[in-house]
């Protein structure tokens, strides 16, 4: 849709820069042919001397041209007289010599001049000449700009419109995921409070204690209470604090272990323990959690993940994951932050869409595939300012 609406902009420019350049040749040739016309009569006129007498149609021709500027200069190369150059009778004789002499200037690069010449009648032998030096009329300079000042409108016009259109549709994005989040938050939180009470009451309860369920559900619930406070991180504007990397890190990958193939080692690599970087800890572990499990998809349950710590220059962090997976095919490398693209049967195509959101909205970092080769692996890297 977007390709469409620039190719029709694109031949719509074409065609009136074209079409503008068509009628400013028309327009020029006229000009040049007036001017002949102009310099024909100004012969005529001398060699008859008939000045006071002129026919109509030849008085017509001189004093109607009132577009084309024009300078007459003697065989002495002296400025005879002028026409269409804006002199204003007040000024002074130096002042309007200097105006002449510049326009004199613009009009020899424009065109060749005119020759008029007087001939003897008889002999035919040239007596004295002038030249006529001229440029294009204000109009014909004007419509030479006239595609340029267009094609610069439109150009502005479409990019306004263009931001205003995509600032509406992140506005839009933006109250969707606010307010999907904040309401699953809220709605979570009343079944959670319950599920504690009801631990509480068993933990107290002869029938179930002491036999390790107690435990799993107060694990359960603990999982059901991290997730709602993504979820409410998500919906609302999340405060970022600094943090050590590799403690979030490898809470992460402790959580991760029991949870997934035992043939999938996590390796956590860092220069420095002490690698800090401002996020908020809840979802920062959400988006390590979702390149992790895609990774351990990629991987179809054998191979390694490994998270490197990197210092990059002006207070920046890198945290690279790398896998050992089916790697990403080139052409698909620009659609997987997209929502809704997915290769798997049961996937949403979400995680990415989310870590991208988290990473760069709420945290003004960076996310992206800094590598992928088929069949060999991929790496995702995240930048952050420490
Ligand atoms: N490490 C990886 N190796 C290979 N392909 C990947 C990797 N990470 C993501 N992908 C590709 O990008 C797609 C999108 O990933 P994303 O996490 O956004 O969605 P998903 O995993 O398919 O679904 P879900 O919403 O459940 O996470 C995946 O379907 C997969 O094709
Ligand atoms: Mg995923």
């Amino acid at each position: 849709m977007k390709w469409i609406a620039l190719l029709i902009a694109a031949v719509i420019s074409i065609v009136s820069i074209y079409y503008t350049n068509y009628l400013v040749n028309k327009l020029k040739e006229r000009e040049i042919k007036s001017i002949e016309v102009f310099a024909s009569s100004m012969e005529y006129t001398i060699e008859n001397n008939v000045a006071d007498q002129l026919p109509s149609v030849i008085r017509e021709i001189i004093i109607n041209n009132d577009q084309i500027p024009l300078i007459y200069v003697n065989s002495k190369d002296e400025i005879e007289n002028w026409r269409n150059i804006k002199i204003d009778e007040k000024w002074s004789e130096e002042k309007k010599q200097e105006v002449l002499k510049k326009e004199l200037e613009s009009m020899k690069e424009a065109y060749e001049p005119k020759h008029v010449f007087d001939r003897d009648e008889q002999t035919g032998e040239i007596l004295d000449f002038w030249f006529i030096y001229y440029k294009n009329s204000f109009l014909l300079t004007q419509l030479t700009y006239y595609p340029i000042i267009q094609l610069i409108i439109i150009g502005v016009f479409g990019l306004i419109v263009y931001l205003i259109f995509s600032y509406s549709k992140t506005a839009e994005q933006n109250r969707v995921w606010v307010g999907l989040a904040k309401e699953t938050a809220h709605q979570l939180g009343t079944p959670i409070s319950s599920l504690m009470a009801w631990v509480e009451y068993f933990k107290e309860d002869p029938g179930v204690k002491n036999k390790g369920v107690v435990e799993e559900l107060d694990k359960d619930i603990k999982k059901l209470q991290l997730i709602t406070e993504r979820f409410s991180n998500i919906g609302s504007v999340p405060v970022l604090k600094e943090e050590k990397l590799e403690e979030i890190i490898n809470n992460v990958v402790e959580y991760l272990k029991p949870r997934i193939s035992t043939k999938v080692s996590i390796d956590v690599i860092t220069i420095s323990s002490d690698v800090r970087a401002n996020l908020n800890a809840p979802l920062f572990e959400w988006v390590l959690e979702n390149l992790c499990k895609n990774a351990v998809d990629a991987m179809g349950g054998i191979g390694s993940i490994r998270i490197k710590l990197l210092h990059g220059s002006d207070h920046r962090v890198f945290i690279d994951i790398t896998d050992t997976g089916k790697g990403i095919a080139k052409s698909k490398i620009k659609h997987v932050f997209n929502p809704g693209f997915t290769t798997k049967q049961r996937g949403w195509g979400l995680g990415l869409t989310l870590a991208k959101r988290i990473i760069e909205t709420y945290h003004k970092g960076k996310i992206f595939v800094k590598s992928s080769e088929e069949n060999e692996g991929t790496t995702f890297r995240i930048v952050l300012s420490s």
